[in-house]
């Protein structure tokens, strides 16, 4: 479970730190990639060497490189890390997280860091019951720490032992344990998602453009969706007024639909899937004026042209195992024309959304779907918000992938 997993492991001055060397071996040998960080008096316990050796990286201790001049920038360690370990922590060190004291490079990567932070503290009993340590601890837990401590039955009675570092097997499981559950938690998170949303804007002139009233917000939820269950997302977005929360969207912003195809044509191979949400303009104008139109007496007529279907381009390009999906929203004849662009697309599954119920569509908060799938089924949701929706919708993405 800790194959390929990047880990930033801090060792700090304790007495314990030579169960670094032993922690260190069992993370490579199950497959992880370990940065090792020591701070000065770590070094006093244990030499770098050693670490480096075992983890076959050098192991980083200063913000420069004396001889070179070279940077070890923590933001990059904090990115790059998919768990920090602290073990052995000193009572020092987590004093210095709890108060932002960044003298160091592994206190200032803790505080840069996104991912789990797990900490094991090592010290002597009264240090460990003092209640500046005690506060600490219970501070750190409260950001979302894990404080790793033996459990109370591992201990040989009473307060015999409180402070002893964790034994290295002991912590090496309970990260398996933990990314094994995150895991489970972020079904998606081996995927690449493509996600078309917003409207786009056909221009008229350099002044006017033929548009349309899609807000962007089921996209948008949709997004935020695939991406809280692990799915790194490639979301390509007409001109919209949202913003993005989740790290792991990377958005496209574009314009009109010629763009939003050249985006999704770069992106889609790289793609397990692709959800269209986006509302395209289904035409636009044959030669856009270069100077703004002047306003005259007469009638004007506007040529239009057929823009390219980016959800039929996809759906006839996907390659098995990759599932399209796309939306309907229809006035009349919902059932049969969200059925005929099902098959003439060739999507896995359509979301139909009536302009006709009330709460569903474009602009609100919420929506009211059906989902009908390649196998013709037709599947009805009550009124919701638009993330239990893009939740709705997820889960039937997920399915596809599945058995695809
Ligand atoms: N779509 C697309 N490119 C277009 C038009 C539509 O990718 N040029 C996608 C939409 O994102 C949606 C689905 O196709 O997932 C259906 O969109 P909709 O506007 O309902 O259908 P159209 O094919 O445009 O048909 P019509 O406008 O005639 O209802």
């Amino acid at each position: 479970m800790l194959k390929g997993k990047k880990i930033v492991l801090g060792v700090t001055g304790s007495i314990a730190a030579y169960k670094s060397a032993v922690l260190l071996r069992l993370l490579v040998k199950k497959g992880a990639e370990v940065q090792v960080l020591m701070t000065k008096a770590g070094k006093e316990f244990i030499t770098p060497v050693t670490l480096s050796a075992l983890s076959g990286k050098p192991v980083l201790g200063e913000f420069f490189e004396r001889g070179d001049g070279t940077w070890h920038s923590h933001v990059d360690l904090g990115l790059w890390a998919d768990a920090m370990l602290i073990a052995p922590a000193t009572a020092s060190t987590m004093g210095k997280m709890v108060n932002g004291i960044c003298d160091n490079l592994l206190v200032t990567t803790y505080l840069s860091a996104r991912c789990p932070v797990f900490v094991a503290p090592a010290m002597d009993l009264d240090m460990f019951q003092h209640p500046s340590t005690l506060q600490n601890m219970t501070t750190l837990q409260s950001w979302g720490c894990t404080i790793i401590e033996p459990a109370s039955g591992a201990l040989a009675s009473g307060l015999e032992g409180k402070g002893r570092m964790e034994e290295p097997e002991a912590i090496v499981q309970l990260l398996e344990d933990w990314f094994v559950g995150a895991e489970k938690k972020k079904p998606l998170s081996a995927k690449r998602i493509l996600l078309t949303a917003g409207p786009t804007y056909e221009a008229i002139d350099p002044v006017r453009f033929i548009g349309n009233y899609s807000s962007g917000k089921m996209g948008f939820a949709l997004a935020e969706e695939l991406a809280a269950r692990g799915a790194r997302v490639e979301l390509v977005c007409g001109p919209v007024h949202l913003k993005t929360v989740h790290p792991n969207i990377h958005r496209s912003s574009v314009t009109t639909a010629a763009e939003m195809l050249a985006a999704c044509q770069e992106l889609f191979p790289l793609c397990d899937g692709a959800i269209m949400a986006a509302a395209v303009a289904d035409y636009r104008v044959a030669q856009p004026a270069a100077q703004k139109i002047k306003r005259s007496g007469e009638a004007l007529s506007l040529q239009l042209v057929p823009n390219p279907d980016i959800a039929r381009e996809l759906g006839l390009q996907k390659r098995p195992g990759q599932v399209v999906a796309g939306f309907a929203l229809e006035t009349v004849n919902e059932e049969q024309n969200a059925r005929l662009k099902l098959e003439k697309k060739n999507l896995d599954f359509i979301v139909l959304n009536s302009l006709a119920e009330e709460g569903a569509g474009f602009m609100g908060d919420t929506n009211k779907i059906s989902i009908i799938g390649a196998d013709n089924k037709r599947r009805d949701f009550p009124l919701k918000t638009k993330a239990e929706v893009a939740s709705d919708i997820v889960d039937h993405l997920e399915a596809c992938l599945i058995t695809n």
